[in-house]
């Protein structure tokens, strides 16, 4: 019988990262990460790309990881707040650093397992199940320095102890895992995706795809880990998603698309389908990008492929042969064609719904696995009215037209989808340029992009709406 309703068991609920949201940078024996050295300001963009180093913080940049909205401190209040929500499930990272200050310790930093742990008990007190992302943008910078971070095959046994630690310590509270955010960001941004940071002269492509080569790796062994350790584990991976049109009809344009596209399943034909995809041997060759890879690599890669393929959505993106078409608008991290067809948020992101559902196609159809929609969501200004209070219309169109388009994706074309979680469900620190006044959030948070204002939470008319639509489970979305 056709149905046109979300799955029972559908897993709504919001997404944050510990570097944008939990503060505390040096609390509880935490070590530096690459995410604290990473400036607010003109700088930002370089120091993520690699190109300019900034190992350590100085006194005239502002860094927004310091503080962020003080989640450390906060997590009991924000989390009761979710729960008023009725959140099914809460997507968080963990900071690498509070687990293992330097990254090679031998011993785990008690303080940081203790401070999930609470977390983890905080979420599951209001039914909240926890999904987590091992690492969302966040190597200890001890690695960086010492080994180069991804760059070393070393960087596969740290992160193994990472896992093996938390897998462990948390195997009955936590089942849902993400091995690496937008692991595809280590091509665009790789300072901030992969910690690696470049010498002139050198080969950047071969690095980044030796990089990916252990993270990829390192994500195949975490998976083989946990399901020793619980086999009940749901393992992900995790992408910038986002399906490239073609500026045209011209075959040159559509061919364009489709390449621009492989770039990014990339990562995930390795993840998903367990072997390096055929055109990426082919470009490496043509490329001279020769990777060392280990006897065992592919044997890893086969036998640990994912249960599940998650990814970020905000934005379609457009593509063309043409040199002289070249008008361009920013995207989620790089920017990307203008689309006369679609508006743009404030920061120009293209607000395409119709592209999640022609997104959720790509992936169901190129890997037949369940997805996960784990970020979603309008980056605004939001003006408080003199009661304190913002009538945030303009996140409400955008996320319930974007839950329209899930619900056609499930119930016309049959794509399995476990659950969403729009990002930013209370306001962070923008992961690209560092500000605060762009906001996703259902919870206003009293900071500006100087670090300035009370931290104060407070619930805006989309913090009512959502729950709306959480306790009719998408039936009621006006
Ligand atoms: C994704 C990241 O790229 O997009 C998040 O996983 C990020 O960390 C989100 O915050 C939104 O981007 P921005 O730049 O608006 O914060």
């Amino acid at each position: 019988m056709y149905s046109n309703k979300f799955p029972e068991n559908f897993l709504w609920g919001g997404a944050t990262a510990a570097n944008q949201c939990e503060g505390g940078y040096k609390d509880g024996n935490k070590g530096l990460s690459t995410v604290d050295v990473i400036p607010s300001g003109e700088d930002r963009f370089p120091v993520m790309k690699g190109n300019l180093k900034m190992m350590t913080c100085d006194e005239e940049h502002y860094y927004p990881s310091h503080e962020a909205i003080d989640f450390y401190h906060r997590y009991k209040d924000d989390i009761k707040l979710f729960g008023e929500m009725g959140f099914k499930t809460f997507r968080l990272s963990i900071s690498w650093a509070r687990i293992f200050p330097n990254g090679d310790d031998e011993v785990a930093n008690e303080e940081g397992l203790m401070f999930y742990e609470s977390l983890f008990d905080e979420c599951l007190k209001y039914g909240i199940e926890p999904l987590v992302t091992i690492t969302h943008f966040d190597v200890p910078m001890h690695l960086v320095e010492t080994i180069g971070s991804w760059r070393s095959r070393k960087m596969v046994e740290h992160y193994e102890r990472l896992c093996t630690t938390l897998f462990n310590r948390y195997k009955d509270k936590v089942k849902y895992w993400l091995t690496f955010n937008e692991i595809d960001m280590l091509l665009h941004l790789p300072f901030i995706g992969a910690g690696l940071t470049f010498d002139e002269g050198e080969n950047e492509e071969e690095i980044k795809y030796q990089a990916a080569h252990h993270q990829l790796i390192a994500s195949a062994k975490a998976t083989e880990t946990a399901r020793e350790i619980n086999p009940n584990f749901r393992i992900g991976c995790m992408l910038a998603g986002a399906s490239t049109y073609a500026n045209t009809c011209a075959p040159e344009d559509v061919w364009k698309s489709i390449t621009r596209d492989r770039e990014n399943y990339f990562f995930i034909d390795v993840q998903s389908r367990g072997e390096y995809p055929n055109y990426a041997k082919k470009m490496f060759e043509r490329n001279n990008i020769n990777l060392n890879m280990e006897d065992k690599d592919e044997e890893i890669l086969r036998n640990n492929t994912v249960d599940f393929i998650s990814f970020s959505y905000y934005a379609s993106r457009l593509t063309s042969a043409d040199p002289n078409v070249n008008t361009k608008t920013s995207g989620n991290v790089f920017p990307t064609l203008r689309n006369p067809y679609l508006k743009a948020s404030e920061w120009g992101w293209q607000i395409d719904p119709l592209g999640l559902r022609i997104t959720l196609n790509a992936l169901y159809d190129r890997y037949q696995k369940p997805l996960f929609i784990v970020e979603n969501g309008l980056g605004a200004v939001d003006i408080l009215d003199k009661d304190g209070y913002v009538e945030d219309d303009y996140r409400i169109e955008y996320l319930r037209e974007h839950i329209k388009a899930m619900k056609v994706a499930i119930n016309e074309d049959g794509v399995e989808l476990m659950g969403y979680t729009p990002w930013g469900c209370i306001d962070l620190v923008s992961a690209s340029t560092g500000e605060m006044k762009k906001r996703y959030g259902f919870i206003y948070v009293d900071k500006d992009n100087e670090g300035k204002g009370t931290l104060a939470r407070s619930k805006k008319k989309s913090f009512y709406w959502y729950k709306k639509v959480i306790a009719s489970n998408g039936e009621e979305l006006d």
